[in-house]
């Protein structure tokens, strides 16, 4: 079987960089147990524990549907295919003519009408500035085209085989799991303040939300994924101080692997995954 070290298609906020870790941390713990993945997202994180552990059932939340991506995959190289003959001899990584962008708009339009699904996010990786994204054909219209069409196809194959996949609200899938015994959960929300319309929802992840997600850490095994950012560590610390009931942290007695990254000279943060199993 295949071993994915990244997501096979884009996808923003994946946790490639923590893979090793994961399945360092994983490796004394069951076979037998059901590792439930609450925030899914390109399920990098389900496809790595299912390889670590082929015996142990593994729930990837497909929330934003990526399995749809991989189902047109394709499709999208086929797309990709056509673009590439259009931008034949363009230098790459730089800004393209107009009239290269409205013969590329011209044929994702004819591949939305004749077919009925584009993957504007795989798209958006190949035509648009680094880390920017769109989901539809209007706003893939507005935008500045670069070329950044990688030469070689996209490969998904067994990528998410023996994985078990379905989509909900994480709560409603919690609730489903966290009376069990022997169940790990993987929890990865989105950033705390980002706009999840690139996820296929066009909602903001507030405060309220983020600190939501905390009561999947209660009296369970986890790996919880955040960054500094984010300040819930530290939230969570404090809170801990001002009680007598130590209790109210939900990271008490975990351990913390840290990542660091910058996005350039200034920009600097670290990810982090915490994780506890009982
Ligand atoms: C940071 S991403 C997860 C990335 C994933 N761990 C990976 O490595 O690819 C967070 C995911 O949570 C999804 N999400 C947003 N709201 C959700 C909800 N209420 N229940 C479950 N998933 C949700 C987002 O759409 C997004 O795919």
């Amino acid at each position: 079987m295949k071993n994915y070290t990244q997501s096979p298609l884009p996808f923003q906020g994946q946790k490639r960089k923590f893979l090793s870790h994961v399945k360092q941390v994983l490796a004394n713990s069951s076979d037998e147990a059901i590792y439930v993945d609450l925030f899914g997202g390109s399920g990098i994180l389900s496809h790595t524990v299912k390889q670590l552990k082929p015996n142990a059932k593994v729930i990837y939340n497909d929330y934003d549907n990526f399995s749809k991506r991989l189902a047109s995959v394709s499709q999208t190289n086929v797309l990709l295919d056509k673009i590439r003959l259009i931008i034949r001899g363009l230098v790459r990584d730089k800004v393209m003519p107009e009239s290269y962008k409205l013969k590329i708009l011209e044929i994702v339009k004819q591949e939305e009408f004749d077919v009925g699904y584009v993957d504007y996010i795989t798209l958006s990786s190949s035509l648009l500035f680094s880390a920017k994204y769109v989901i539809n054909y209007a706003e893939l219209a507005k935008q500045t085209f670069y070329n950044n069409v990688r030469q070689s196809n996209y490969v998904t194959d067994d990528y998410l085989h023996g994985v078990d996949i379905l989509r909900k609200d994480y709560r409603e899938l919690f609730q489903q799991y966290k009376g069990l015994d022997n169940v790990v959960f993987l929890v990865d929300p989105p950033y705390l303040s980002t706009d999840c319309s690139t996820y296929g929802n066009d909602k903001y992840w507030k405060l309220k939300d983020y600190l939501n997600v905390l009561d999947v850490l209660v009296d369970t095994n986890y790996l919880y994924f955040t960054s500094n950012k984010s300040q819930i560590v530290e939230l969570c610390e404090w809170m801990e101080g001002r009680t007598a009931n130590g209790d109210v942290n939900p990271f008490k007695g975990s351990k913390t692997v840290c990542i660091n990254t910058s996005l350039n000279h200034t920009a600097k943060y670290t990810d982090m995954m915490l994780y506890k199993l009982i």
